[in-house]
């Protein structure tokens, strides 16, 4: 089950990292807190803070990325909705349990520190859902 702040941040994919952190910035206020580089999924990302709320915004490292075939695919725009879970274990075991389709059977190391792990879209009705405990 969620916790308090539920939706820990939304994901969009981008093709020029520093034009959109300057869009979220300048324009929509958000203050960029991080730029990470994630290896183990190709990707760059920018976690940028507004409030409570946070962006993450993520570009490829190369054409291997999976953010490079979905850029490829769909174009820019949002990617994937994150929740913070007090227990991404016991969750991820319940949501098997339920039929959804998990893109991590285990979490992995994401962002900030946090243990993440992906559903597939095709069980969440077209939404990339991302789980995230810290
Ligand atoms: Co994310």
């Amino acid at each position: 089950m969620l916790d308090r702040f539920p939706i820990d941040h939304v994901g969009i994919a981008v093709h020029d990292l520093q034009r959109a952190i300057e869009r979220y910035s300048l324009d929509f206020g958000f203050t960029l807190e991080l730029e990470e580089d994630i290896p183990s999924q190709k990707t760059k990302a920018a976690f940028l803070k507004l409030g409570n709320s946070y962006i993450e915004l993520l570009t490829p490292m190369d054409e291997s990325s999976l953010i490079a075939k979905f850029l490829a695919t769909r174009g820019e725009g949002l990617h994937h909705i994150c929740f913070e879970v007090p227990d991404i274990r016991a969750e991820l075991t319940s949501l098997k349990s339920k039929g959804y389709q998990l893109i991590d059977e285990s979490p992995r190391t994401g962002a900030r520190h946090s243990e993440i792990a992906f559903i597939h879209p095709k069980s969440t009705g077209g939404v990339l859902i991302e789980l995230c405990q810290y």
